[in-house]
């Protein structure tokens, strides 16, 4: 993650969750039928969260799962990520993803949220070696990110580099600005993307949110 990236979450923690308030009712609805979605899926599961930010899906997750390990970079998401309550036993890590600080082959399941979008196109090998390495042979992916409506017109376009890579600007609610790598994927490109490695089992595609349940290829397990 860039530098400048790393600070705007890291100030940004105390207010991250708004995102998810901002109340339009289809957007609410999708977000509702995400959550229903994986509250289902973890049921009874073993399940490693990467980049979990302040907890809001390792809250919806804890309703039904075995126990979750959560990992995030941002001392000061983690630190939100505590004053949450959990219905299962959470074990909120500090750490980076990539270095992958967790069980080889630990897990029934490993969930994405919102950190697609922003890791680098030209590297989507690392991040898919990453998430597989957590998985047991037979375990599943869930992975969920937003479209442009998500984030209402605000918000500009920066600029598009030499890999596809957008940036685009973010605020925080003191008007401070910073420009973060943010990328968006049509259905498409996404079934393309992740057939390269996985079995696509779902693929919900809304105007607001996109998630998708993935299993490793018979041939890559
Ligand atoms: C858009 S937020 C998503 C938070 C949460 N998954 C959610 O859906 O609400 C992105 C999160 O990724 C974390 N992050 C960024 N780079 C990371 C890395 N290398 N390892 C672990 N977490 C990382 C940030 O600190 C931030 O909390």
């Amino acid at each position: 993650m860039s530098d400048e990236m790393q600070r705007y979450y890291a100030l940004r923690a105390p207010e991250y969750e708004q995102i998810y308030f901002r109340d339009i009712p289809d957007r609410r609805r999708e977000l509702d039928a995400a959550a229903a979605s994986i509250e289902k899926i973890a049921q009874g599961k073993t399940v490693l969260e990467l980049a979990s930010g302040t907890g809001y899906w390792t809250q919806v997750m804890s309703n039904t799962a075995e126990r979750i390990m959560a990992v995030d970079l941002a001392p000061e998401m983690v630190r939100e990520a505590r004053k949450k309550q959990y219905q299962c036993p959470v074990e909120l890590v500090h750490g980076d993803l990539y270095e992958m600080p967790f069980e080889r082959s630990g897990f029934d399941l490993v969930a994405l949220g919102f950190w697609m979008s922003h890791h680098p196109r030209q590297r989507f090998g690392t991040l898919f070696d990453v998430l597989v390495y957590g998985l047991k042979p037979d375990g599943k992916i869930w992975v969920v990110d937003n479209n442009p409506p998500a984030e209402g017109p605000e918000l500009k376009f920066v600029r598009t580099d030499e890999h596809g890579n957008n940036y685009k600007q973010r605020r925080l609610n003191d008007g401070r600005e910073f420009v973060v790598l943010k990328n968006y994927f049509s259905e498409a490109e996404l079934k393309v993307l992740f057939s390269t490695r996985f079995d696509i089992e779902s693929m919900v595609y809304g105007t607001y949110y996109w998630s998708s349940l993935l299993s490793l290829k018979t041939s890559a397990a």
